[in-house]
């Protein structure tokens, strides 16, 4: 993999598939990475931890980085290029344009400025990248909505592609959290097929404490998304209630 700190330096060939990330990558990049190998001449990966899409400064300083590890996933995988500015690359001094999604549903609600720092850093992404497509996780279904409403609305070009959520083990929480967070995602399992699935899932949050549960429609999809807290830590998730992601 070749490692890549500035705009400059990013000469790309080919059709080029793009996964954003902000580091810590697990088994949920590396299938996004897999899939833009299929589709795509080229694999890029961004590692950018996006300072403007934080809203705590707690939550950005505490948020995990350790390049070594990732550039080995990244190398592991077959990424071809790893681009991984500092934060000036990306926001040099007197940066001042931003995108303002206006539709960001219960998670825009919960967390008021998220979506602009995530649009903005996406965007820019794409003007340096160039990709034919882009890769998000369903996991995060309101950042991919958003995404992929501003490729077109922007006419950017740009494939947003929207793939299933490969879980994997939070760094972030104690085994006694882990056990408790893993509520989330059975609670949500359990109430696809309910005729109420959002107040089944309610129902089996089991003391998890909800910020929001509620069903978003991801391009003809029907999934149930919630938040809930756990310690210090924000954990989201979804499930497809009703029809295919694409
Ligand atoms: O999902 C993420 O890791 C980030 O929100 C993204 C898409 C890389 C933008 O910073």
């Amino acid at each position: 993999v070749k490692i890549v700190r500035s705009v400059s330096e990013l000469l790309l060939e080919g059709e080029v598939g793009l996964v954003p990330t902000m580091g810590a990558l697990h088994a949920g990049h590396v299938a996004l990475f897999d899939a833009a190998r299929t589709e795509n001449d080229v694999v890029v990966a961004s590692l950018f931890v996006n300072p403007a899409q934080f809203g705590e400064q707690a939550d950005l300083a505490r948020y995990p980085r350790d390049e070594a590890h990732d550039f080995a996933v990244a190398e592991r995988a077959g990424v071809d290029v790893l681009f991984a500015p500092p934060a000036d690359e990306m926001y040099p001094a007197g940066f001042s344009t931003w995108v303002v999604p206006e539709e960001t549903g219960a998670e825009g609600a919960a967390r008021p400025g998220h979506f602009r720092g995530v649009a903005t850093v996406c965007l820019k992404l794409f003007a340096v990248v160039r990709p034919a497509r882009a890769y998000f996780g369903q996991k995060d279904a309101q950042q991919a909505i958003v995404v992929r409403r501003m490729a077109r609305d922007l006419n950017l070009g740009v494939d947003v592609r929207v793939l299933p959520t490969v879980r994997d083990v939070d760094g972030l929480l104690s085994p006694a959290e882990r056990e408790r967070a893993l509520g989330l995602p059975r609670a949500l399992e359990n109430a696809v097929g309910a005729a109420d699935p959002v107040a089944a899932a309610r129902a089996e949050l089991n003391g998890l404490d909800p910020d929001y549960v509620e069903l978003l429609d991801l391009d003809g999809a029907t999934v149930l998304a919630a938040a809930v807290r756990v310690g210090p830590t924000r954990l989201i998730d979804n499930v497809v209630v009703k029809g295919a992601l694409s």
